[in-house]
């Protein structure tokens, strides 16, 4: 049987790159489309480092309807998965169309070019940020969706539109994918997460402070209603969430309609026990400080699993310890390369 091509929007980011380590290695063929506006273009070559395999680059922008229908012209597309899209939330804030017009218009013109071109299967990168406010853990697939920044406004959208389009043709596969929070790296130590500028998320904060490069981490709240005081959230291995792309693309081959699923460990951890398993990870000590509440944080959540596990067959195997030795590989040696 021939391969099958899949377009990875984003292939470039953070999940994206991680993604197609594992999407190469089990055998599919692959175009990248990504605009680098945040990301390197060496983190693909370190993708096909450790491969050993070679693929397509678009250098394209979601927002270029032209570029996305010529892509599809150009080569047979079997399957996207789309990570493309910006992600920071206080970013998201202050500047909401742009961030409307990456993640819902983008994602618009690219369910467009896939409709013109009879392609229709994709797994969409969904966030638990969907949930919002007020759903007890662990959050469940079925929980009422309640966006609380523009971020996780434009999810939720992309969800319904996705959603709408799944029943209005019965050829559409679609899988949403909620991550929770995704730390760690590859464990070749060549490709992880480099955010620009300061970190907003604790991982590469922590990572950056253990080698020198920021004086002390700010834990943002101590009075927090969980055993420690601090948040709690579902830390998950990258490698994890990467794996869980191989498996809902297997799903859209076998299945059509929309469905949408968790991606977590199903276990809480709280900022203290974070900082602790990185210093025991790392043998580097964490200086850090506890500091006032973030606005918009919530106290604690964590996934259900148990719909990943049933339909998608899969299952987190990564404990926060490789997590955290994982980040830290990362930190002294694809970071600096
Ligand atoms: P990332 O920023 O590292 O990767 C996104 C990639 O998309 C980057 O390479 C960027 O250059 C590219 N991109 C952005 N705008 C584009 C455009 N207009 N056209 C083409 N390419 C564009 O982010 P990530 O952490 O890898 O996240 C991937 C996806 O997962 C995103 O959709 C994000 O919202 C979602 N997500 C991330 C997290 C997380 O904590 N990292 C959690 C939940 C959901
Ligand atoms: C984790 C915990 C903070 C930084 C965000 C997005 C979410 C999703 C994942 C995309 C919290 C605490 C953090 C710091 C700290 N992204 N913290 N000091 O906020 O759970 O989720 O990323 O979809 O939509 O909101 O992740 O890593 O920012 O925070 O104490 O310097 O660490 O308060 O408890 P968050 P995070």
């Amino acid at each position: 049987m021939m391969p099958k091509t899949v377009l990875v929007t984003g292939g470039a980011g953070y999940i994206g790159s991680h993604a197609c380590v594992e999407l190469l290695n089990a055998g599919y063929e692959l175009s990248v489309l990504d605009n680098f506006s945040n990301s390197e273009p060496e983190m693909l070559t370190r993708v096909k480092q450790i491969t050993n395999r070679s693929f397509k680059t678009f250098n394209a922008d979601l927002r270029d309807e032209k570029a996305l229908n010529d892509l599809f012209a150009a080569s047979r597309i079997d399957a996207v998965i789309h990570f493309a899209a910006l992600k920071a939330v206080g970013e998201s804030v202050l500047h909401p169309l742009k961030y409307y017009e990456t993640n819902v218009t983008g994602t618009i013109n690219l369910l467009k070019a896939m409709q013109k071109a009879d392609c229709c299967k994709i797994v969409f990168s969904s966030s638990a940020t969907v949930y919002g406010l007020n759903n007890p853990s662990p959050y469940l697939e079925d929980y009422p969706l309640n966006a609380v920044n523009p971020y996780g406004s434009t999810k939720v959208m992309a969800e319904r539109i996705l959603l709408d389009l799944a029943a209005s043709d019965p050829m559409w596969s679609i899988v949403l994918l909620r991550y929770f929070n995704p730390i760690g790296a590859h464990p070749s130590g060549l490709i992880g997460e480099k955010p620009s500028g300061i970190p907003n998320n604790i991982m590469p904060y922590i990572t950056a402070v253990a080698s020198g490069r920021l004086p002390e981490l700010k834990i943002f709240g101590g009075d927090y209603q969980t055993a420690d005081g601090t948040g709690v959230r579902d830390y998950i291995h990258v490698v994890d969430i990467a794996k869980g792309h191989l498996a809902a693309l297997e799903y859209a081959f076998l299945h059509t309609g929309a469905e949408a699923f968790n991606l977590g460990t199903g276990k809480g951890t709280s900022v203290l026990e974070l900082v602790h398993a990185f210093e025991k990870a790392s043998g580097r000590s964490i200086p850090y400080k506890i500091t006032s509440r973030r606005q918009g944080d919530l106290a604690a959540y964590y996934a259900d699993t148990n719909k990943a596990n049933l339909h998608l067959g899969w299952q987190a195997q990564h404990s926060l310890i490789n997590m955290c030795k994982d980040a830290w590989r990362f930190e002294q040696l694809g970071h600096w390369l």
